[in-house]
């Protein structure tokens, strides 16, 4: 039987969905957006122009996700190493392009029933920038389709210390440390992330083999995708390439061929048995 094809796709992106199990989408994407300075340094662009041109990459993405029903999409927009390692004017001009897309942004995630959130260290960011924030959060807090959260001033070492130390203040607020107890469940509520499930699915463009301090927790049983196209020239249609990657692997958990046991496991997407 052929899926329906949802709303909103274009020409190309009705193609490539036709070809995907729409039974068997990953709940949970999570994107590394590299590739803005190759984009740009390949037009003899400023790096910024790389910036801005992968802000049309984001709209699309997100689009797509939220047409063909993906319930979170979480973009590593921008890690505490940029935030201290670039110059001042990139990280300026990234701030500037962050409030730009929220402020442009919000209506159509309402329209498309988008609810946004955000992980990282959040109060270091400029006081302007967290109310523009907290602004488009509340916007569209009421929203019932895909979580859209964005990753900012975001380090995943950073996040695991945060979550001990939230794990620690609060068994020392609810009876004392003798009641501190520590386990795998435990720590995933404390981490930025206890509003989401588990990442099935990490793309990673530019091609780089790394996973550069993004969600290392979250990250243990997840698919990785690796694709040489540069975040600015990624697209709808890149996303669904790399779902449909995904439906081609066959997730183990660390079990046999089949085996079903894990939690995970009821929705893994196997189709070819890979190892
Ligand atoms: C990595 O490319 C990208 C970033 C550090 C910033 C990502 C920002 C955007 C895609 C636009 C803004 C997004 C939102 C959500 C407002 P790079 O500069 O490291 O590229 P390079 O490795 O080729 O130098």
């Amino acid at each position: 039987m052929r899926a329906t094809i949802p709303a909103g796709l274009d020409r190309k992106e009705a193609e490539a969905y036709s070809r995907l199990d729409p039974e068997q989408l990953p709940k949970h994407i999570a994107i590394i957006m590299d590739g803005n300075g190759r984009w740009a340094r390949k037009r003899h662009l400023p790096r910024i122009a790389g910036h801005r041109a992968g802000l049309t990459s984001v709209r699309s993405t997100v689009e797509t996700a939220s047409s063909i029903g993906i319930p979170a999409l979480t973009l590593y927009a921008f890690s505490e190493e940029n935030w201290k390692k670039r110059p001042k004017s990139e990280v300026d001009f990234l701030m500037a392009l962050l409030c730009r897309y929220l402020k442009s942004e919000v209506a159509t995630m309402n329209k498309q029933n988008i609810r946004l959130e955000y992980i990282g260290r959040l109060h270091e960011l400029p006081p302007s920038v967290q109310d523009k924030m907290e602004w488009a959060r509340k916007a569209t807090s009421q929203n019932t389709g895909t979580v859209l959260t964005l990753a900012l001033n975001y380090s995943a070492r950073t996040e695991l210390v945060d979550a001990f130390r939230s794990l620690v203040e609060s068994a020392a607020r609810n009876g004392g440390l003798e009641h501190l107890e520590i386990d795998e469940e435990s720590v995933s509520r404390h981490l930025y992330t206890r509003h989401l499930p588990d990442p099935d699915l990490v793309i990673r463009t530019s091609g780089e083999m790394r996973l550069s301090n993004f969600l290392l927790w979250q990250l243990a049983y997840a698919e990785i995708y690796v694709t040489p196209t540069l975040w600015p020239e990624f697209r709808g249609v890149h996303l669904l390439e790399g779902i449909a990657e995904y439906q081609k692997r066959e997730r183990r958990y660390g079990g046999l061929s089949g085996d079903a046991s894990h939690p995970h496991a009821a929705h893994k997407s196997a189709k070819t048995s890979r190892s």
